[in-house]
């Protein structure tokens, strides 16, 4: 007969060899012994570099509300991406900035082979082959409303002519050489339907990353800031995305976006949600990513810009928590940032 688990040595049940026997500090003392007994470490090869691409040529944008990030043309990505991988970032999280005239109703420009993001999906595929491209799918960069899907004439977003569209996107964007596509925008159903979509049009090996468990949250302000809609937005996004009050039915999304062929899950945001990072790993023990959203980064910006805070020490404080609580690899506006301090330190 097999042991059960009730009859091994439960740790927790004996009473721990107490004070002064046990002495905490001991593996504190030095920081070689603190690297030692260290539980969780971040590496490069965890961070996933969003950024933001506008049309045209040699041309930078700053963004008000996200201090040091930049909206760049093509041609500056390459360099930004080139720059990524020599710091051993593996991945960029590609966001297009798409200029007023090609916004819709329907947000049709999102199904153009041509459009800004499949060009620059194109271009950095041809420069730089090695580096993953993980992009986007939603409507909200190209609706006129900066909903994320279709809206009726009530302005209601509609489930499942949306996800037809998701699909097509999905599919021009595999075309053009996306390594990972990754659903935003909280359709039910969608996850299954681009999969049977890439799996027809030969594209068995293309990813999708699902935002299985992505809240309704204040901390996307900046973000909607910088692909320009957020003064479009009328109302909220609360149909669809989740409210921040719950946390088993961000598992029941998992579950159903793990059935339908999700290969990696997000939970978004990321500090504020840290125990949605957890119950996701340990139910279901797929690989799991955060997104330390614009919000976030932005607080910390702020704050060490007022002299209250140190930008570095929080962000890398929140990205080992953000590892800690069980997430694999971390979408964040710090990544070159991170990189950088983490090589400096090793
Ligand atoms: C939209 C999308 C959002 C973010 C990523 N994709 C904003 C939203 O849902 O309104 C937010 C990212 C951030 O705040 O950094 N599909």
């Amino acid at each position: 007969m097999t042991k059960s688990r009730k009859s091994t040595t439960n740790f927790s049940s004996t009473p721990p060899p107490s004070f002064p026997n046990t002495r905490m500090r001991r593996n504190r003392k030095e920081p070689w012994v603190r690297n030692l007994v260290e539980e969780n470490r971040l590496s490069t090869h965890d961070l996933i570099y969003p950024v933001f691409i506008i049309e045209g040529k040699n041309r930078r944008e700053k963004i008000d509300s996200m201090p040091d990030v930049e909206r760049t043309t093509i041609d500056i990505l390459l360099k930004t991406a080139e720059n990524a991988l020599e710091q051993g970032i593996p991945a960029l999280a590609l966001f297009p900035v798409i200029d007023s005239d090609k916004k819709n109703i329907t947000g049709k420009e999102a199904l153009n082979s041509k459009n800004l993001i499949c060009s620059a999906i194109r271009e950095l595929k041809k420069t730089l082959p090695e580096m993953g491209l993980i992009c986007d799918i939603a409507l909200d960069p190209y609706t006129i409303h900066g909903h994320d899907g279709i809206v009726d004439v009530n302005g209601k977003v509609i489930n499942d002519e949306t996800i037809s569209m998701l699909c097509k996107q999905a599919l021009v964007q595999a075309e053009a050489g996306a390594d990972i596509v990754a659903p935003s925008d909280m359709m039910d159903g969608r996850i299954g339907a681009i999969r049977t979509t890439l799996d027809k049009n030969g594209f068995q090996d293309t990813s999708i990353l699902s935002y299985a468990a992505k809240y309704a949250s204040s901390f996307y302000g900046p973000f909607r800031d910088a692909v320009n809609s957020k003064n479009l937005l009328k109302g909220d996004k609360k149909t669809y995305q989740m409210n921040p009050a719950n946390s088993d039915e961000a598992l029941r999304e998992v579950a159903l976006d793990i059935q339908e062929g999700a290969d990696m899950i997000m939970v978004k945001p990321g500090l504020p949600y840290l125990d949605i990072i957890q119950r996701v790993k340990e139910n279901f023990a797929v690989p799991t990513f955060s997104y330390q959203v614009s919000g976030e980064y932005s607080m910390m910006k702020a704050a060490d810009k007022n002299g209250w805070l140190s930008y570095e020490q929080t962000m890398m404080e929140s990205l080992i928590s953000l590892k800690r609580a069980g997430s694999d690899s971390i979408f964040t506006y710090a990544a070159l940032d991170a990189a950088r301090i983490i090589k400096n330190n090793i």
